[in-house]
């Protein structure tokens, strides 16, 4: 089958492994047009020109992992670690929502003094103070009672992406303590409880192979998850990973479109890395099939201290105080944002 037949399989059937592979590895310009013109109108057909806004909050920078590709983990000692009060996410929350964001992202690192009882009083003090907004939590694997009692608070959505399918690939990424057995039971419960979950992966991380990214996809088909996180690898100079070579812009974007048409409904992001690696990542990431933006909510003294990779943007537009011009970039591309909380419709 050519590139074009396997794409066009994919709107209806679900492709083999090797087909997913053949086409991961030898795609060109046309095809990653094909795909895009295809998933952007599948997508228009579902969620029409609205592309959605999620207020991101990272609410701390201690973690108690050790992933070796970012730049959070506990073995870092440079990095700059930060803890907000719930005053202070409430703040965020207060500002977002002046600005219209009506959801809000809390994400940190597996932070211990992130207790559920501090979390789940946390939710309720949001969702009690803006009925009308969504929260989604994004704090890493916890057990199924902890989920379970964020669920009872009034959490609407959970993010936790996989990283990667493959249990070899996953050792090379993580330490001994962490496992993709986990990481998948926690995604798991997360669907089963009923939150919009969030899955995803990184494209181009260390040692990754076309049959790795084959294999996400297959994991992503099967699991069916609400929400897909999908950004570059981007080398953080204070991890095990300093030297790699950052993952493909281009493969992102491709990846972006064959997502939405493997899982039409599903809410995609076009992440803060894409807009990290190039300039006008957030606009082709939508016309790729994208259509949820994260501006950073975080307070301003903060945001260089969340450094997953090396040249996060935070300030500019990818600050939620910058919406006006996400607005503008939107609407030269035929979008618009929409202030709704834009829930996956199913
Ligand atoms: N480059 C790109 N993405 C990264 N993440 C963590 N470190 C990096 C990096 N160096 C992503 C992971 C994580 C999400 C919050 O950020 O996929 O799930």
């Amino acid at each position: 089958m050519t590139n074009t037949e396997l794409i066009e399989k994919l709107r209806t059937q679900i492709l083999t492994k090797d087909e997913f592979i053949l086409l991961l590895s030898t795609y060109t310009k046309e095809d990653m047009d094909y795909a895009a013109k295809i998933a952007r109108k599948i997508c228009d057909g579902i969620y029409g020109k609205d592309i959605y806004l999620r207020g991101l909050i990272e609410v701390s920078s201690y973690c108690k992992n050790d992933c070796f590709y970012c730049g959070i983990r506990r073995s870092n000692k440079n990095a700059q670690r930060y803890r907000l009060t719930d005053d202070e996410i409430l703040e965020c929350c207060h500002e977002g929502y002046g600005i219209g964001f009506r959801t809000f992202v809390l994400q940190g690192g597996e932070d211990g003094q992130f207790t559920k009882e501090r979390v789940c009083s946390l939710v309720k003090e949001i969702k009690s103070r803006y009925p009308d907004c969504a929260v989604t939590l994004s704090l890493g694997e916890k057990p199924y009672d902890e989920y379970k009692a964020y669920k009872e608070a009034g959490t609407d959505r959970y993010l936790l992406r996989h990283e990667t399918a493959d249990e070899g690939h996953y050792s090379l990424l993580h330490p001994n303590f962490m496992s993709l057995t986990v990481r998948k039971q926690c995604l798991s419960d997360l669907i089963s409880l009923g939150f919009q979950t969030g899955a995803g992966m990184m494209v181009g991380s260390p040692y990754q192979t076309a049959e790795h990214l084959a294999l996400d996809m297959l994991y992503l088909y099967k699991l069916k998850p609400q929400m897909v996180g999908l950004g570059p690898f981007i080398p953080h100079r204070d991890t095990p990973f300093y030297a790699e070579p950052g993952g493909s812009f281009e493969l992102c974007i491709f990846l972006l479109s064959l997502v939405r048409i493997m899982l039409p409904n599903v809410l995609l992001p076009a992440t803060t890395a894409l807009g990290t690696i190039n300039p006008k990542g957030r606009e082709l990431g939508v016309l790729a099939g994208a259509n949820v933006i994260m501006p950073n909510l975080s307070p301003l003294s903060v945001r260089k201290k969340y450094m997953l990779y090396e040249g996060k943007i935070c300030t500019g537009d990818e600050s939620a105080q910058n919406v006006r011009s996400v607005q503008e970039k939107m609407k030269s591309i035929g979008y618009r944002i929409s202030f709704s909380r834009g829930d996956f419709i199913k």
